[in-house]
């Protein structure tokens, strides 16, 4: 049941207001909800839409430990499987990244797609409030003592009067677009490939993930479960999945796997398909007076990597601690220091992903490009500095 937010016309109020229903805005609600604080979450989409999105799959151990913190842990400590470890291979080479032993931590796979239906069951069962298709969501007057935030639901007028709006509505989302565009710096850099995802109720081709640099582009073969896969292959942005039917997904996917990968592979007809650009793109700083942004609204990852969920929960709970720290302790200070301690973070993050992009994808008509690749895999085959690097940044536990 959700609680009653407010009716046409009325002002109420909120300490926070979050906008946006993701894994961000969820998991920062629930964490304010233990900590005493109340929220209202404000979401565009409906939420059959936001619980079925198909997003990533690797968590690292120290989202692991938030989820547990906000006590939604129970469905992921059953299900979710646990990784010590990825293979990375390349034509006539591979090699395993041992994560338990190079970097002293495993990864867990466990879809966003379960993250964020467990969060919504948590903050309905406290009986939280998330306003789900909210239209023409506006933060307002967040350069002052009083920010708030309106919006319209079933074609009436709200308005919410609060002490913080967290922008967690991702990259397209309104609360960085109503920055004003001096106070804000934005980086990118796109490269001229997506990765198509298929989901499909097939067994994965082994235990663990493997990343493939094959002479055709990059593959991915990931999953949700022992019964479920999720794979991936680059192609080139412009296409559409229309252009994909299943047999050609799986046709090109087999040709980009190493031999016994591609013999194990065993295809079946798609669940989901979908192309995601591949992009990095931050925007500094994350907070703009009394608003913070934080996730996909301020700054988005090539998925090489896994990433970008990671990076959203650890910007989440970073603003959570900062916000209880204010409420229960006058403290300013996290606050202050919110946004460069996460943009730390949401650096080494992006360099990371980065690099393992143009570590495994093909770049056309760059022979030169090709032959540093080769010879980058293979200095991380043979050396335990060289692939502890790449473990570290994987487990994201770097210094
Ligand atoms: C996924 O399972 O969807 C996945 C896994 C690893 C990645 C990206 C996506 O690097």
């Amino acid at each position: 049941m959700t609680r009653r937010v407010c009716d046409a016309g009325e002002v109420v109020r909120a300490q926070v207001v979050i906008i946006g229903a993701g894994p961000a805005g969820l998991l920062l609600s629930q964490l304010l909800h233990l900590a005493g604080i109340d929220t209202i979450v404000l979401e565009r989409r409906s939420r059959t839409y936001v619980e079925a999105r198909v997003r990533a799959g690797v968590l690292e151990p120290g989202t692991v430990e938030l989820l547990k913190r906000a006590e939604v842990s129970q469905r992921m400590e059953r299900d979710a499987l646990t990784h010590d470890g990825f293979r990375i291979a390349f034509g006539s080479g591979s090699t395993r990244i041992d994560l338990r032993s190079l970097a002293g931590a495993p990864v867990t796979v466990y879809g966003q797609t379960e993250i964020t239906q467990d969060l919504i069951a948590a903050r309905l069962s406290l009986n939280g409030a998330i306003v789900f298709e909210a239209e023409e969501v506006v933060p307002l007057d967040f350069s002052g003592a009083k920010p708030r935030v309106t919006y319209r639901k079933d074609g009436r007028s709200h308005e919410i009067a609060c002490d913080f709006i967290a922008g967690c509505d991702g990259s397209h989302g309104v609360s960085r677009a109503c920055v004003p565009a001096e106070a804000i710096s934005l980086y990118e850099h796109a490269v001229p490939f997506g990765w198509l995802g298929v989901l499909s109720d097939t067994p994965p081709v082994g235990h663990e993930l493997i990343y493939s640099r094959g002479e055709r582009g990059f593959a991915l073969c990931s999953m949700r479960s022992p019964a479920r896969s999720r794979t991936y292959v680059q192609v080139p942005v412009s296409d559409s999945p229309e252009q994909w039917p299943d047999q050609r997904f799986w046709d090109e996917l087999r040709r980009r796997l190493p031999k016994d990968a591609a013999e194990a592979l065993i295809t079946g007809p798609s669940l989901e398909k979908s192309i995601a650009p591949l992009r990095s793109f931050v925007a500094e700083p994350m907070r703009f007076g009394g608003l913070f942004l934080a996730g996909d609204a301020a700054h988005i990852v090539p998925p090489t990597g896994a990433k970008g969920l990671n990076l959203a929960v650890s910007d989440a709970a970073s603003l959570a601690d900062a916000l209880i720290a204010h409420y229960r302790h006058g403290e300013r200070r996290p606050l202050d220091t919110y946004s460069e301690s996460c943009l730390k973070r949401v650096w080494r993050a992006v360099r990371f992903s980065w690099w393992f992009t143009g570590l495994t994808h093909r770049f056309d008509e760059d022979a030169f490009t090709a032959k540093l690749q080769l010879a980058e895999l293979e200095y991380i085959a043979a050396s335990r500095a060289a692939s502890t690097m790449v473990a570290e940044n994987y487990i994201g536990r770097v210094k």
